[in-house]
């Protein structure tokens, strides 16, 4: 199985996290350590917390994450982080496009996709997000917004590479809502298709995580839809009994 096939558990702690909580991702390690799972995992915590994190899950079977970078490698960019600085803090991915970034931080999908290309260059894994608000879901749009989100968030440069996309509908976001598996499929399929269609083999092969509510009790069902190839985790990636529950269920 190469890389790519294997599921990715990805937990998002959004801006949570202080150095306690290190004990968090720490207490992940090592359980997976007694009992190693064969999914790829990751935590991204807050920007504070990547040096830090990444010292204390050295050698362990967690990969460090960061949540959003900027486009250029440095300057005058008072308060941005570029993805040569996550790279040097010892993250290997990096959360791009998340829809509070987009709804809160006014990124588009040409942002998201220069930010992938500055992931690309300093050697970030992307993990790029879509995913429709309420009301387009309402109004029949899903499948079009995702369309429109990964054409122009996914630039060709990814052709070759190693990323992920995230389809987290923002409804289910922090709601306890999810879409059934039947919509879950539906969307995943989709996005395949374009990824195929525009990236060739690392479209083909790039996993298409879903995220939006996914807790110990759903993940398994979730995980086993068709073309799931893993998870972006937010509130329930914050305990490590939580993240564990979701990362056993991949299996
Ligand atoms: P929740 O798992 O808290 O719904 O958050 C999902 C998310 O936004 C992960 O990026």
């Amino acid at each position: 199985m190469t890389t790519s096939r294997r599921k990715l558990i990805a937990g998002n702690w959004k801006m949570n996290g202080l150095k306690a909580s290190l004990a968090e991702a720490l207490a992940v390690a090592e359980a997976l350590e007694r009992q190693p799972c064969t999914e790829r995992v990751a935590i991204c915590p807050p920007a504070t917390l990547i040096a830090p994190m990444a010292q204390v899950l050295q050698g362990s079977q967690v990969q460090v994450g960061g949540q959003n970078c900027y486009t250029q490698p440095m300057g005058a960019f008072t308060g941005e982080i570029s993805a040569e600085m996550l790279a040097d803090a010892g993250a290997s991915l990096v959360i791009l496009a998340h829809s509070e970034r987009r709804q809160f931080f006014g990124e588009t999908d040409e942002s998201a996709a220069e930010k992938v290309r500055a992931a690309l260059r300093a050697g970030l894994e992307p993990i790029v997000c879509v995913g429709e608000t309420l009301d387009e879901r309402r109004a029949g749009r899903t499948l079009e917004i995702v369309a429109r989100q990964v054409r122009g968030s996914c630039p060709p440069e990814l052709r070759g590479c190693v990323f992920a996309v995230a389809y987290e509908p923002v409804w289910a976001i922090g709601t306890g809502l999810t879409p059934t598996l039947e919509e879950i499929e539906q969307v995943h399929g989709a996005i395949r298709g374009l990824l195929a269609e525009s990236l060739a083999e690392a479209g083909r092969t790039a996993p298409i995580l879903y995220g939006g509510s996914v807790k110990p009790s759903n993940a398994r069902d979730i995980l086993a839809a068709s073309e799931v190839g893993g998870a972006l985790v937010g509130g329930a990636s914050l305990k490590a009994d939580d993240f564990l529950g979701i990362i056993r269920a991949a299996a």
